[in-house]
């Protein structure tokens, strides 16, 4: 049987969504409020969801104690309370948008989640804007 087991977590950050490349009327006709030049912060809502088998002896899909400190370890550590700009470095030459987070988030975690089970991240940015992102 196979069953999704999914984890809450949460994190607040500021970010500023801008192309060095393009002229200020363009950044803020497309970036809107998120491309104010001071930072603004956001209360991102992360879902982390294990998909697979359900483990014959422990009766889990993944430990969620696991789970729970794996997202502490590398996803609130790295994120929380920082300028996604200008702290965390997968985003030096990335816009920290919603998407781009839940795929830096899913590659962070990727590598510590068993190969037979799957990942997916869903990242709210606002109680009504989210994306999910499965790889
Ligand atoms: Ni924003």
């Amino acid at each position: 049987m196979k069953v999704k087991v999914s984890r809450k977590a949460h994190f607040n950050a500021a970010h500023r969504l801008y192309r060095p490349d393009w002229d200020d009327s363009k950044n803020a006709a497309v970036f809107g409020k998120c491309n104010n030049p001071n930072f603004h912060g956001h209360n991102y809502e992360l879902v982390v969801s294990v998909f697979g088998e359900i483990d014959d002896e422990t009766g889990f899909v993944m430990d969620m104690k696991v789970l729970k400190d794996l997202i502490k370890d590398k996803i609130e550590d790295a994120l929380d309370h920082k300028n996604l700009n200008l702290e965390v470095p997968e985003f030096k030459n990335l816009n920290p948008t919603a998407e781009n987070i839940a795929v830096v988030i899913w590659n962070k975690l990727r590598p510590h989640i068993e190969v037979s089970k799957e990942l997916e991240v869903v990242l709210y940015e606002t109680p009504r804007n989210f994306v999910t992102y499965s790889g």
